[in-house]
Formats: structure tokens, sequence, C-alpha cells
């Protein structure tokens, strides 16, 4: 047995990460379900490294060094029990099974549980960055035992994406569950930045009057300042792209209903049972399915709505330098709240996770990668009790930098009748939490007078209930 490391599932991600483990330097047992794919795979490949091709599950776990490295790359979800079962009756105390697939970190936790009993380290681990982030340099978020992590992060730092310092975009993110819960924000987090840039696009498109094409030049020069970011990158290749067949940009030949498999759905899921309000990444979860429901947009066309009034070239540009400032301010926001809730998922569970560190590493390889997660990092580092990015004293400066222009843009959003969920529930938000008095009191209020479900006073400690139906004297609760 000599192969440090060993990876089952070899569907493009699988097939790709044992690649890179090969690539540099390590020898990888590689196995499927269907032996054909393997074969393929060392056939297709093998010049790249040593690869030990197994057949059956028990070749190879005879194929891995003591103790053993599993990497299992399948669906979440029942496949990955499914092939846990399998496995882990193999297994001896101290191996490791690694999940790279997107689980739910419920599951980890419980798989962790379950597999700690028999003394193996089951590693949630978070993978992004897609095909090539697993090719060529994914950040990664193990969760899972100290102990696992010794024996497993160097051989993750090698593989791993490397920040623009050099630093390797993988480290221990906390016990059992921690690692997923933190790829599934990520998701969120991704699902948001998606919907800010999607929404800047429109009011760029039909307030502005500019072409995919002048868009995508537009993008282009945002990604050169402080947006500068994968998903702004791409979003310029997508804009520009124009499609073979009709000639017409690439975008306009799409039908406009966004998909998802279901992690930035979890990341709400799980703020609501947190109480923690990601308010932001919410709006884009309800975008995508919004967009999906075809009937019911197809019956609501006729409803009435605002003339848009074209803009002239002078009045298009300035307008366009506005919403990039309602773009990053709203950015700030979803991470603000994506943070929030990690925070709030690491105390829930015991996790002490580092912030900073998270942020750290998101600057490389995965689908958020972004400069503006070193000011994270940094924000972070200097005060891991920061109680929200908005109280980072520069993110604070360049909110309040932006805001005027922030409005300006949801007024001409809604002036123009252009839909925004997610630059307003970001300033939503933002006004929320800065406001010296909420609603929230009469809310109290109202509770109070229909159920005598009681309320605080500001000027004394305790609860109390009025009397709504009688003399509405105040009784102590
Ligand atoms: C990543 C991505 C990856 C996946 C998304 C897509 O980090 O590499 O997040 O995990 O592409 O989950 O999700 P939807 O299909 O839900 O958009």
């Amino acid at each position: 047995s000599s192969a440090q490391i060993g990876v089952t599932g070899l569907a493009v991600m699988g097939r790709n990460l044992a690649r890179n483990f090969a690539r540099n330097g390590y020898t990888v047992a590689v196995h499927n379900r269907t032996a054909a794919r393997t074969h393929a795979l060392v056939e297709e490949f093998g010049h790249e490294g040593r690869f030990i091709a197994a057949e059956t599950a028990k070749e190879f776990v005879a194929a891995l060094e003591r103790p053993r490295r599993l990497v299992i790359m399948v669906k979440a979800g029942e496949p990955t029990d499914a092939v846990i079962e399998e496995f882990a009756p193999l297994l001896e105390p101290g191996d490791m099974i690694i999940d790279g697939g997107n689980a739910h970190f419920a599951d980890t936790r419980r798989r962790e549980r379950e597999l700690r009993e028999k003394g193996i380290h089951f590693v949630g681990t978070g993978i992004s960055g897609g095909e090539e982030g697993a090719l060529n340099g994914p950040s990664i978020m193990p969760g899972g035992s100290k102990e696992s992590y010794e024996s497993l992060g160097p051989m993750l730092e090698k593989i791993s994406a490397k920040a623009a310092d050099g630093s390797p975009c993988v480290t221990h993110v906390g016990p059992d569950g921690a690692g997923h819960f933190v790829k599934m924000v990520h998701n969120g987090i991704e699902y948001a930045d998606m919907q800010l840039i999607g929404e800047a696009y429109q009011l760029l498109h039909d307030v502005a009057g500019y072409s995919p094409a002048q868009i995508a030049d537009i993008f282009r020069t945002w990604n050169t300042g402080r947006l500068d970011s994968y998903l702004i990158e791409i979003t310029a290749e997508v804009l520009s792209h124009v499609d073979a067949a009709t000639g017409k940009p690439f975008v306009d030949v799409v039908v406009d209903q966004a998909e998802q498999k279901g992690t930035g759905r979890w990341t709400v899921q799980i703020a609501l049972d947190l109480g923690v309000p990601v308010s932001g990444i919410a709006e884009a979860v309800f975008a995508r399915s919004l967009s999906g429901h075809a009937a019911l947009r197809e019956a609501s066309r006729g409803l009435a709505g605002p003339k848009a009034k074209p803009m002239g070239e002078s009045e298009a540009a300035a307008f366009a330098d506005r919403v990039e400032q309602a773009l990053y301010a709203s950015k700030i926001v979803s991470y603000t709240q994506g943070f929030h809730e990690i925070a709030a998922g690491s105390e829930e569970y015991g996790w002490d996770i580092d912030l900073g560190a998270v942020a750290s590493i998101w600057r490389g390889g995965c689908i958020i990668r972004a400069a503006f997660l070193d000011r994270i990092r940094a924000a972070y580092d200097a005060r891991p009790d920061l109680p929200s990015l908005l109280s980072d004293e520069t993110f604070g400066r360049e909110i309040a930098e932006a805001q005027d222009d922030w409005r300006e843009v949801l007024i001409a959003a809604v002036r123009n009748g252009v839909p925004t969920p997610g630059f307003a529930a970001a300033l939503a938000y933002y006004d929320a939490l800065r406001a010296e008095r909420l609603p929230a009191a009469l809310t109290q209020g109202q509770r109070d007078y229909f159920g005598a479900h009681t309320y605080r006073r500001t000027d004394r400690e305790g609860s109390f209930h009025t009397l709504w139906g009688g003399d509405r004297s105040e009784v102590s609760a």
C-alpha cells in the first residue's frame, strides 16, 4: 500500500481533485462505482503523476497508506451515506474520510458523530472553485478533528489556491460540520453577489440604455478597482459573448429563469433558525425562485408600470458611476450578513471559527474570491470581536461615501420600475441598523394589545403589560 490519498467518485470534480493531488507529487488511489471511469482517468491523465487504479472498494482501501486518507466526491445526501456505508467497515481507527461534496452541515455533524464512535475521522470539507479550481487550486474549508488536520493540512495546503500574498487558501475551520457550514454561507454570499451584479446589469441596461457589450466594458473597468473579483470578471465575459446561431448577445438568448441546487436556500433556512437577518441573501434566493415562476410572470405581464425616460450620454455615464457605488455598498452588506451568520453558527455549535481566517481562505480559488476579502481579513485580524463588518472604520467610511449614490440609484430603480430587491434589502438593513428608534416598539405594543405578550420599557427594568381592555393601567408582568 503506497498511496498517500485516495479519491472515490470520479465525476469532473473528483477527477480534477485527484489530478491536482497527483500533479503535486502525491500517489493517488482512484476509484469509481463504474470502473470504466477509473481506467479512463488513468489512461488520459496517467502521465501527470502516480495513480493507482482500484476496481473494488477493498482494492481501493488496500492501496492506501495508513492512517488512510480517503476523499469522497459524490452527490450530497443519500449517495454520500451509501459510500460511507460501503467504506467505513473496511477502515481502521485513525483513518480519515474526507467528504468534499456540498453536504448539509447537519448531515456532516451526524456522520462525524457516528464515525467518531468507530475511531474514524470524518472531515466534512467545503471545496470551492468549480472544475477549474479543483484542478488548479480550490479554496478548501475542512471541518473535523484538529488531529485529522495535522495529517491532512500539509497536503491540502499544497493543492489549494494561493492568495496574492502566497498564503494557502485552506485552514482548519473548526470541528465537525464547521467546514460545510462555512461553505454553505460562502454559497449564500455567492448568490447575493450574483444577484447584486444582475441588478447592476439591469439598471445599466434598462435605465442607462447601455447594450450588453457596453456593460461588459463597464464591468471590465470596475474590475480594475475595489470591485476586482472573479464574479465581476466572468460577468464581463458572459456579457460580451455573442450567440453564434443568431448573432445576438448571448445574454439575450438565454431563458431568464435561474436555477439552484440548494446551498443558498440552506443558508437562509439556517439563518432563520439562528435568528440572523440575512435579508440580502434571502432576496437573492427569492429572486431566483421568482424568475422560475413562468406562468405567474406571464399572467402578470399586463400589470401597469412607469414609462422609462431614456438617458443622455453624460447622464448615463454619471449613473453608471453611481451604480458602482450602490453595488459596492450592497456587497459590503451581504458579506456583513454572511459573516454574522458564521459567527452565530460558531457560537451555537461551539466551533470557535476565526472569521479573519475564513476571509483569508476565500481570497483565492473560490467563486467569491475578491480583492475586497483581503480587507475583510484585515478588519477581523485587527479586531476579532468586531460586532459587524459595518462597525469596521474603513467599511463604515466607504459606505458613508457611497450612500448618497446608493440612494439615488434606488430612487431611479423605483421610478423606472426596475426590480432591485438586493440593493433595496441591503440599504434597508443599513438604515435599520443605524436607526435611533425602530417601529419594533409599536410591534411590541400591538403584541401586548392582542395577546398580552408583554413589553419592556426604556426607563425601567422588568416586563410589563397594559390592561388594554380595562382602564389601560400598566401592571408588572
Ligand atoms: C463553488 C460553487 C459550487 C456550485 C454552486 C452552484 O463554490 O465552487 O459554489 O459549489 O457551483 O453550489 O450552486 P447553484 O447550482 O445552487 O447555483
